[in-house]
């Protein structure tokens, strides 16, 4: 594998050694203190972070190698005079691998195309890979296994992190149901959809959520979407939060969501500080699961 772009290229072996290597790391950090030892990983960013940026910073440090971040709103590239094909010849001069995040999936792609080094997908609109790598771990931590597990994924899935964990699912014979607003602007991707078969997509959310081990949510206002279209948006996803409602109808489920949150839109304040909530947990496997990436994709 050169690339990490989107979890439907991957297959179920090389998904679940990221997970093993994943949870191995975490076990024992500290010999793999060297492994990266002179390596630099340029972090490439169009748009906010929290988790990404300081988990890959955070993910190399520990592996004794070195990042530079890089914040696009002054190059030249944001500002249109400068292609995202050499943008990527020019970065895989300096460095050994690249994280990216950015909107657009398919430029993402065109400079993955062009590039020499390893390239993986710090989010874009499409995909959230590593998002759901961390994620995986997570939820082999708490359960104790995968296969034959049901997740529930409620709220606006026309997103980046439900077609990755559609995906995942799809790959890992996880059982899931998404249930959203039967209207394109909330649907999964057509794509999406149809490469996930055995993923049901519905708008009852008592009959995606009824005996899951996972319910699984993300904001409404994810970072593609205007601020403009917060009310609108909130009023039609209204009936797609995760409550305690909700939580008692999967019984001993665990509320996953990838963060950042909104209380009280797409998640009510009790559920997500109460008990079944594993949300730090998964921020947190972000910086395991990303060493485990960088170091299969950096080769010494
Ligand atoms: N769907 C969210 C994920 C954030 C980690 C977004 O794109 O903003």
């Amino acid at each position: 594998m050169k690339h990490l772009l989107s979890i439907k290229d991957l297959s179920k072996k090389e998904i679940l050694d990221f997970i093993k290597l994943g949870i191995k790391i975490k076990k024992n950090p500290k010999k793999y203190h060297n492994s990266l030892y002179e390596k630099v990983l340029l972090t490439f960013f169009q748009m906010p972070s929290l988790r990404t940026e300081l988990s890959f910073d955070a993910a190399m440090f520990t592996m004794g190698g070195e990042v530079i971040d890089y914040h696009s709103e002054t190059s030249p590239w944001a500002k249109g005079k400068e292609s995202i094909e050499d943008v990527a010849k020019v970065m895989s001069r300096y460095c050994d691998a690249v994280m990216i995040r950015m909107h657009d999936h398919n430029e993402f792609l065109k400079f993955a195309k062009n590039s020499s080094i390893p390239v993986i997908n710090g989010l874009t609109s499409f995909e959230h890979p590593v998002q759901i790598l961390g994620d995986l771990m997570t939820i082999l931590e708490k359960k104790k296994k995968l296969k034959g597990l049901k997740i529930a994924y409620l709220g606006d899935s026309n997103n980046n992190v439900t077609h990755s964990l559609m995906f995942a699912c799809q790959k890992l014979g996880i059982k899931m149901s998404v249930a959203c607003p039967n209207k394109k602007e909330f649907y999964p991707d057509k794509g999406v959809v149809k490469y996930c078969k055995s993923v049901k997509i519905t708008s009852n959310v008592e009959e995606a959520v009824k005996d899951s081990d996972v319910v699984y949510t993300d904001s409404w206002m994810s970072y593609k979407i205007p601020k403009s279209q917060h009310n609108r948006r909130a009023k039609t996803l209204r009936n797609f939060q995760v409550n305690s409602k909700v939580m008692k109808l999967a019984k001993k489920a665990i509320f996953m969501h990838c963060l950042p949150a909104l209380r009280g839109e797409e998640v009510t304040k009790d559920v997500i500080d109460g008990k079944q909530s594993v949300v730090f947990d998964q921020a947190e496997n972000r910086k395991w699961i990303e060493m485990a990436v960088l170091l299969r994709l950096i080769k010494r």
